[in-house]
């Protein structure tokens, strides 16, 4: 028997490229790979990258330089870049880094393990003609009792600064009986809690009985599903919430009160700007109509500072948004270039500006955080442990707003749903003590 090779995998960016690692180091497992974190021990390094944030390509290429050593000194170690800047960029890496082995984009992840065999520089980055969802794993490891599960993958709605529709390509939806039939086989292993993933989640349009499915629709299913006690789903576009999604909320039990829906900006002029084909008055509504039905739900939200034209008055208008909607959290970014989006073309707005923008928008969605935060202690809420704490005697998990919550509770298991009293707010996390 030959000995198990070793795989190092560096993930940079999304949940969706967190889900991705784990579809190739399963590939590559079936090929004899074993995961590794000590990258000196590994016979094949995957830097699986990200290109929506700022200098994606630099850090690439300084990590690919890193690596240069351990190369040297292992000839026989394969590199591969994966990922939305492989996607994007091609053999283009590796004409600057020739120490890189494989070029995979998002849509070839099933062609690795042939692409590691095979003798001399391999680039994929080829959209398939097939159904992609057809190279998914049968059985993918387990981390805990919450699982990812893409539904959707790509994005058809082009806003201006952003490459997803470029690097991911089309919208393309998981059919709903294969999405049923995983759900069912991860809960047999122990799964109590979903994400469904997706680019454009709720854009989801998957093949069902009776022709195509709704989001709304998939939700009502998982929740009939025996075992499955919480779902959530991200990301969502404010365009796609139809009135069946947002009448799940209200009425399917396990869909849980925290929703990510990123707006980007709270002015009318910059959201046309960045095509984003709503107004703010658009989200408002949508906001309004989903705390009708659920009106404990936290939001989160993506947002872009800085973005080709936002003078005082258009960044003036997305903290009045911030105030008005009150996010239980948020990220946000300064606005950076992708080279090939219609932005690019566009003059930026000075960096100095863009910075002192980031800085005030941080400020206003860390308070909000703080405050909701606050909000819990005293609170009863549900936990679902995920993993031991740092400290005997602790558990920690998410509640079912999302806040991560530490619990004293000696006797807790991995995978229970327990009822917790909130003790405290930390910056990050709440501590709370187990009650039944
Ligand atoms: N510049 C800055 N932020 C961006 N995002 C996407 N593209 C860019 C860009 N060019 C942000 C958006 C998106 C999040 C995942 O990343 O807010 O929702
Ligand atoms: Fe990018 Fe999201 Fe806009 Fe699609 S909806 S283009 S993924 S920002």
């Amino acid at each position: 028997m030959t000995e198990a090779k070793k795989l190092f995998i560096k993930t940079y960016g999304c949940q969706m490229n967190v889900y991705d690692s784990e579809r190739m180091a399963e590939a590559m497992g079936a090929d004899g790979y074993t995961l590794t974190d000590v990258v000196e021990d590994a016979d094949m390094v995957l830097l699986n990258t990200c290109h929506i944030r700022e200098k994606a390509s630099e850090k690439l290429f300084s990590d690919l330089g890193r690596l240069r050593p351990l190369k040297d000194a292992k000839p026989d170690l394969k590199i591969g870049v994966a990922g939305c800047v492989a996607q994007a960029e091609g053999a283009e890496i590796q004409r600057r880094m020739p120490l890189v082995d494989i070029v995979v984009g998002p849509q070839a992840y099933h062609r690795l393990p042939a692409l590691a065999r095979a003798k001399g520089p391999q680039v994929d980055t080829e959209f398939p003609a097939e159904d992609k969802f057809d190279h998914l794993p049968e059985r993918k490891a387990l981390r805990g009792p919450t699982a990812f599960l893409t539904v959707q993958e790509g994005c058809d709605k082009f806003c201006a600064f952003c490459v997803v529709p470029y690097t991911r390509g089309a919208e393309v939806s998981r059919p709903v009986d294969r999405i049923l039939r995983e759900t069912r086989d991860l809960v047999s292993r122990g799964v109590r809690e979903v994400t469904l993933l997706g680019q454009n989640v709720n854009g989801y349009h998957g093949l069902g009985e009776g022709g195509s499915w709704t989001l709304g629709r998939l939700i009502r299913a998982l929740g009939a599903v025996e075992g499955l006690e919480r779902i959530r789903y991200m990301t969502s576009h404010p365009n796609d919430m139809d009135d069946d999604l947002i009448a799940a909320h209200g009425d399917v039990p396990q869909l849980m009160p925290y929703l990510h829906l990123p707006v980007q900006s709270g002015s009318d002029r910059i959201l046309k700007a960045m095509n984003r084909k709503h107004t703010r008055d658009d989200y408002f509504r949508v906001i309004d109509r989903i705390r009708a039905v659920r009106p404990d739900i936290l939001f989160s939200s993506d947002f872009i500072v800085g973005f080709p034209g936002e003078s005082d008055a258009d960044f003036a208008d997305t903290l009045d948004l911030v105030r008005r909607v009150g996010f239980g959290q948020s990220y946000s970014f300064k606005y950076s270039a992708r080279p090939g989006t219609p932005a690019a073309e566009k003059a930026p707005v000075p960096s100095e500006v863009a910075d002192s923008r980031l800085q005030q928008l941080q400020a206003l969605i860390l308070e909000q955080q703080r405050a909701g935060q606050e909000a819990m202690v005293g609170r009863e809420v549900t936990v679902l442990y995920e993993k031991p704490g740092r400290q005997p005697g602790q558990m920690v998990g998410k509640s079912d707003h999302l806040h991560a919550v530490h619990v004293n509770d000696a006797t807790g298991k991995v995978g229970e749903l327990a009822q917790v009293r909130v003790l405290a707010s930390s910056a990050n996390s709440l501590s709370a003590v187990r009650i039944s």
